[in-house]
């Protein structure tokens, strides 16, 4: 009796403290639900269409979805309310939009340059004051150093030669992993050779004769970005971060700081550390090697996918890939074993058209956002208030019919000079606009069309899977779910 006693007893506590957490969260939700109608942002923001909503929730459980919906829900969302709308995710609202004129009151000012909110679910690899991440204040000083080293011209050689040396290893590692019945998904072999090229162009670091470093690190850099995309709708989980990734990066920025000697000044990272020892007595190596992440990041995960993209796409359009490859042949010489210099990156005309038309179709940024530092008049009487992050639909405005003509046909052509008359730039975002795009445009495209030059020049490229049963998903970058994008690799007689 005195044990049934004590269990009542405890289960009358364990009652009383989950109806008082109830009420508080229900108290919060209400009080939050009242700032959101009656302050002058959340005034502002109501002129603004919003998605139907849940009462006292508003579109908050949207965001339990798991994210292969997202690419869905958030089209549908453009349908209902049109090209810009606000979701309102009870304790913050965010404004999405796929609307070229709204972009272009943000995108170019400094003042907007602040990142979105999503952001901060990279923090955990990337830090808050990497370039990726930090806010203006401190990105300014660090963005003035990085943009020379990656794109003045006497480093264009160096960066040459490393895509020419992996773009031929890359054709043979592909050729040796080929599956010629069913093909299979690429992505991590590209994902080591943009590892490689990253490590000897930005930290002049060669790891190509060991490839278990590469690979360890391509595949702790795609569990970091997993984890970053798991946080995107789950941002209550704190997954420790990956070992690996940590770990090897961390003993390189300890090499670098401890030999100051060694260190030549000329790649990014030796920038940013020699600008760092120019301002700060002694160096902060967690943070130099939080930008060692970010570059990580941002030059393998982007490129490997936009290739991935492109190798798919021209498999699927062998009409295009002839083209191409005829293009190469007119330039380098039939089966010939070349290497591309400054002077034939220009001269690769039908290739730029195929990049630019595959970055459209299925762009691997597939969306970007900035937090407004200052109100934003976007017409017809919506305001976006300081202080809100607002997201470029990029995946959207490349597919939207209003804006490019058919636009589920991929066809090169419609980025010849004559066809692009009228277009507005702010409606194509592959690399983002303004003072916050990618520094790396040049020495991206680059990259891009010395790999595949040499993947083409040896392998001929082909696919099962059509376009309308690929399954894509919204994380750092454009993910593929199921069988990914599998291709097949025949060697060219
Ligand atoms: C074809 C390849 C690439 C594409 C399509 C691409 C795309 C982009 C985009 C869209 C952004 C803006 C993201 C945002 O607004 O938040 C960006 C930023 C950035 N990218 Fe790239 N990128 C590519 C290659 C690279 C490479 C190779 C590197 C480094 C070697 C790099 C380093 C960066 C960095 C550091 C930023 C942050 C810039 C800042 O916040 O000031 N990217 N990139």
């Amino acid at each position: 009796m005195d044990k049934f006693k004590e269990l009542l007893t405890k289960s009358n506590y364990l009652t009383s403290f989950f109806t008082c957490s109830i009420l508080f969260l229900i108290f919060l939700i209400l009080i939050q639900t009242l700032i959101s109608r009656f302050s002058r942002n959340g005034k502002l923001l109501r002129k603004i269409p919003t998605p139907p909503t849940f009462p006292l929730l508003g579109n908050g459980p949207i965001f339990l979805a798991p994210l292969k919906y997202w690419p869905r829900i958030i089209s549908w969302m453009c349908t209902w309310c049109g090209p810009t709308f606000c979701v309102d995710a009870v304790f913050k609202s965010f404004i999405f939009t796929k609307e070229p004129e709204v972009i272009k009151k943000i995108l170019p000012f400094t003042r907007h340059s602040d990142k979105a909110f999503v952001y901060k679910m990279g923090h955990f690899y990337l830090g808050e004051n990497a370039i990726v991440t930090a806010p203006v204040s401190i990105w300014k000083a660090d963005r003035k150093v990085v943009n020379p080293g990656l794109n003045t011209i006497s480093n264009f050689p160096k960066f040459l030669e490393s895509f020419n040396e992996n773009g031929k290893r890359l054709a043979d590692r592909l050729f040796s992993n080929n599956d010629t019945r069913k093909g299979r998904d690429i992505y991590v072999d590209l994902f080591q050779t943009t590892t490689e090229i990253v490590f000897e162009t930005m930290f002049d670091y060669p790891i190509h004769d060991k490839p278990d470093i590469a690979h360890d690190i391509a595949k702790a850099a795609i569990n970091c970005s997993d984890v970053a995309k798991s946080k995107l709708i789950r941002p209550w989980i704190n997954i420790p971060p990956t070992a690996y990734l940590l770990g090897y990066t961390k003993i390189h920025c300890k090499m670098l700081a401890d030999d100051k000697r060694s260190v030549k000044f000329t790649s990014y990272l030796h920038l940013l550390y020699e600008q760092r020892l120019a301002t700060c007595d002694k160096l902060d190596v967690d943070e130099l090697f939080y930008q060692f992440n970010t570059i990580i990041m941002g030059g393998t995960e982007v490129p490997s996918t936009v290739l991935r993209i492109v190798l798919y796409l021209i498999a699927l359009y062998p009409e295009v890939q002839l083209k191409l490859r005829e293009e190469i042949e007119a330039i380098f010489g039939i089966g010939a074993d070349f290497d591309v210099k400054l002077e034939d990156v220009g001269r690769l005309k039908y290739m730029d058209l195929v990049l630019k038309e595959s970055m459209r179709l299925l762009p691997a940024t597939p969306l970007h956002g900035r937090c407004v530092g200052e109100d934003v008049d976007i017409g017809q009487g919506r305001i976006i208030p300081k202080g809100t992050s607002v997201h470029f639909l990029a995946w959207d405005i490349h597919n939207d019919p209003e804006i490019w003509e058919n636009p589920k046909i991929f066809n090169p052509d419609r980025f010849l000079p004559e066809n692009l008359i009228g277009r507005d730039p702010y409606a194509y975002l592959p690399f983002s606009h303004g003072p916050r795009s990618c520094p790396a445009q040049k020495f991206g495209n680059m990259e891009l069309k010395v790999l595949l030059c040499q993947i083409l020049a040896k392998l001929e490229v082909s696919t099962d899977l059509k376009l309308e049963d690929v399954r894509y998903t919204y994380g750092i970058v454009l993910h593929f779910d199921g069988v990914g994008l599998p291709v097949r690799f025949r060697k060219l007689d």
